[in-house]
């Protein structure tokens, strides 16, 4: 067996069209690079079956195999049953959506908090409901630090809350908040969460069953896939939110009824090279054969957290030396305290003024709020402005991160 410790990034690496190895790539938060796997299952898919899924004839019931297949591994990968997960353009659809279809389970006056952290998919669609008698309660951050403190919701949690929503990692802060925790507090309450996922998903696995979360949201796109979002809602929840498809398709039509934009027939095909792509990496690092897709996954994000750690150490080890920059989040490199995104203002200089100066060295970075634009204002920042943000994924090297490191030493 390969050493366990040692992620084979020049393998994983190899696993995408070469041309995305030109740059060192630091907007992985923005979106992530797709492997060939996934390239080659769109294509295929495109070239041999774009056709009306179904089962009326041989080519039609290929188009849909190839669709279910995509759709029923990604359940998998989660631990969820394919029925409890819905698969649509985006995770602002689907916040979107929840919130219509969860709306009418609910009185005038109940109350739903929502957290300050949460990145504007998880928020404007529960803070709407203000405008139709629900009472929308904030879950702030620390100022200084960005972080959520659990603590909070025992003053914030009533007998009228139906529903918490935040993120399991923030887009800017970058910390990890304790999920299993924070859903058992709720629970206690007699209240349901709505976990967004998507900047945890790219670093770490996902375990629905294991976290009791009632909704979970990630996006494909920052892991590898094509654009597109997942719900994940327990079943019995899903069967008693509101059907938001066409009417016909009834209450019982899971997951069909929370996505009211149809399937995406080639995307639903593409997914299947996600899992391809998670595949070869636990090959590469295993000989004995896992169980499940779901333990394979969780194999090869463990061995990518160890890596993002190295890479997070090397960076933080930096940012922590300049004394005026502002690290929003933990400087704590562990892999249980935070995910490698990492935001950061510059005394006395606009952050856009910085990713351009990054350029010459083939370098991409980005600034702006990242729609998490509520937590910039409760950072004291200018959400017009922003951060800057640099984010690693698992195919990050740390030559990467030099180079990264290189060019903000320069400019700074
Ligand atoms: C933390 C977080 N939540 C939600 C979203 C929205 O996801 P989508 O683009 O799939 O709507 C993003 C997108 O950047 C994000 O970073």
């Amino acid at each position: 067996m390969t050493d366990a410790s040692e992620f084979d990034v020049d393998f994983v690496r190899g696993l995408f069209p070469q041309p995305c190895w030109e740059w060192s790539f630091f907007e992985n938060a923005g979106g992530s690079y797709v492997p060939q796997s996934v390239i080659d299952r769109l294509t295929a898919y495109m070239s041999e079956t774009q056709v009306q899924p179904g089962g009326n004839y041989p080519l039609a019931a290929k188009a849909q195999a190839r669709m279910d297949e995509g759709h029923d591994l990604m359940a998998a990968i989660i631990g969820a049953d394919p029925d409890e997960v819905s698969v649509s353009p985006s995770t602002s659809f689907n916040v979107y959506v929840l919130a219509h279809a969860l709306r009418p389970l609910w009185a005038d006056g109940d109350e739903i908090i929502v957290a300050d952290q949460n990145h504007e998919a998880n928020a404007g669609p529960w803070h709407r409901l203000a405008g139709t008698g629900i009472s929308v309660i904030e879950w702030k951050v620390d100022p200084v630090t960005g972080s959520l403190d659990p603590a909070d919701l025992d003053r914030l949690l009533t007998d009228k809350t139906r529903l918490v929503a935040f993120p399991h990692v923030s887009n800017l802060v970058g910390e990890i908040n304790d999920v299993a925790a924070i859903t058992q507090k709720v629970h206690e309450a007699d209240a349901r969460v709505c976990v967004d996922g998507v900047a945890y998903a790219p670093h770490r696995a996902i375990d629905v069953k294991a976290w009791d979360v009632d909704f979970y949201l990630f996006s494909f796109y920052k892991i590898f896939g094509p654009h597109m979002g997942c719900l994940y809602g327990k079943r019995e929840l899903l069967l008693e939110a509101h059907n938001q498809y066409h009417f016909f398709h009834g209450e019982d039509a899971l997951p069909h009824k929370m996505n009211p934009a149809g399937p995406q027939h080639e995307m639903f095909a593409a997914l299947v090279g996600i899992a391809d792509y998670f595949d070869a990496v636990y090959s590469r690092h295993h000989d004995a054969p896992a169980n499940s897709l779901h333990e394979r996954v969780k194999a090869v994000f463990e061995l990518a957290a160890r890596h993002e750690e190295i890479l997070s150490t090397r960076l933080l080890d930096f940012l922590s030396s300049k004394p005026h920059v502002r690290l929003i989040g933990t400087s704590s490199p562990d892999r249980n305290a935070r995910a490698p995104t990492f935001a950061f203002t510059v005394k006395d200089r606009p952050s856009a003024d910085i990713p351009p100066l990054t350029l010459d060295d083939k370098v991409a970075v980005s600034s702006g709020n990242f729609y998490a634009y509520r937590l910039t204002q409760a950072l004291g920042l200018d959400p017009a402005d922003g951060v800057v943000r640099a984010s690693m994924l698992q195919y990050t090297s740390l030559d990467d991160v030099d180079r990264l490191v290189g060019s903000l030493d320069r400019i700074l």
